[in-house]
């Protein structure tokens, strides 16, 4: 078992991150020690309901706590006030209070959604993540940033809700889709090329033979981009400064989602914003031509896509690029890869000069 505890200025916030092979199946024993007394809603997806939610849920009953299960469909498109109304209703209906626990079970969308949910039900309750993705268990899990999409761009709705607790159980990525898996990766690819140079070198080295199966491997990359990114929440848990060299991929990324009507997944957008990111640093002098061949090479190597899919409307891009949180006028603020393992945040640039590189972007 590995932990990793997450000090934060505020100490009551503070929590651990517990990875752990089969950690799933020990939930229901650690839930009767820390929170009996108190009422469970597990939330989760339709997918993920089928596969473990069901199944924790009767465990937990036969412990003796007193649980319940609510899920809604799967994807992106659920991240949306229609879904949070929904379970608030659900969780109203069932009684909820102050003292209840919420668990969210899934990937990425149940984190933000029924973490959004905890920071606004009754003015806030507590929750866990128990991450089912690979994506959200080195990422999204981790943070306490919650919320939804709005027409106008992705994650504009939300809070900052820090759960007590985050449970990984890396044995359930075995039933994830491959190219779930790989989204996963492009985040771990960011992190890396962001902040730490070592771990840049070992995905680039090993990208090739990466897989689920290969577990003792698949732990020290969970670990340490979970390592990497709690560090940071520590220093800036309000991301008043550097807690946004995470956003490294995320400027493009998140238009490039908007754009395609969230056809192109997070991580395959985070991927192509990498990419095109990449280009732009490069073209600053942030990036030399070696280490943007490198990022290049090893996005490709783990499967990712690094080219822009054809956008039926180019200014869908464009409006939802001005609508991000980093946008000042027509100035777009990236945090920018500055070497491998190294980012320069609030780098400015025009969107004149974001719209010339797409004119040929796919050299
Ligand atoms: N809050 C944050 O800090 C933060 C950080 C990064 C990304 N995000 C958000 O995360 C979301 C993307 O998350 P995601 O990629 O996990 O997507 P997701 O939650 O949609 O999960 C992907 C798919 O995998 C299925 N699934 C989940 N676990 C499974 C398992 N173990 N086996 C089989 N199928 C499984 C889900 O049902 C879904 O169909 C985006 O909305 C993004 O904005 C948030
Ligand atoms: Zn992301």
């Amino acid at each position: 078992m590995k932990q990793v505890h997450l000090r934060l200025r505020e100490r009551p916030r503070s929590y651990t991150i517990t990875i752990q092979s089969g950690l799933l199946e020990d939930l229901p024993a650690l839930m009767a020690k820390k929170w009996r007394g108190c009422a469970l809603f597990i939330v989760t997806d339709e997918n993920v309901e089928k596969l473990y939610g069901r199944n924790l849920l009767l465990r937990c009953i036969d412990v003796g706590l007193n649980a319940s299960l609510l899920f809604f469909p799967a994807g992106e498109r659920s991240k949306n006030f229609k879904t949070i109304h929904a379970l608030q209703t659900a969780l109203l209906e069932n009684r909820v209070r102050r003292d209840s626990l919420i668990i969210a079970l899934g990937g990425g969308v149940v984190g933000d959604v029924a973490g959004f949910v905890a920071a606004t039900i009754l003015r806030g309750v507590k929750y866990i993540h128990v991450p089912t993705t690979l994506l959200a268990q080195v990422d999204s899990s981790i943070g306490g940033k919650v919320g939804i999409d709005h027409p106008l761009g992705k994650n504009l709705i939300g809070a900052f809700h820090q759960p007590s607790a985050v449970y990984v159980d890396p044995l359930v990525l075995k039933t994830l889709p491959a190219m779930e898996f790989r989204n996963g990766l492009s985040e771990i690819v960011k992190i890396a090329a962001a902040l730490d140079g070592r771990l840049f070198s070992s995905l680039e080295k090993n990208a090739p033979s990466l897989s689920r199966e290969n577990a003792s491997q698949l732990m020290k990359l969970i670990y340490r981009a979970v390592e990497l990114k709690a560090a940071i929440v520590a220093k800036d848990e309000l991301e008043s400064g550097l807690r946004s060299v995470l956003n490294v991929g995320h400027t493009i990324g998140h238009a490039l989602e908007a754009a395609t009507s969230y056809k192109l997944k997070h991580g395959e957008a985070v991927s192509i914003g990498i990419a095109i990111e990449s280009r732009l640093a490069q073209r600053l002098g942030l990036l030399s031509h070696h280490e943007r061949t490198r990022i290049l090479a090893t996005l490709t190597a783990l499967k990712l896509p690094i080219r822009v899919p054809p956008l039926k409307r180019m200014s869908k891009f464009f409006t939802v690029l001005s609508a991000d949180k980093k946008s000042l006028g027509s100035t777009i603020r990236f945090s920018m890869l500055a070497g491998i393992g190294r980012t320069a945040i609030d780098v400015r640039v025009s969107t004149d000069h974001i719209a010339q590189l797409f004119d040929n972007s796919n050299d």
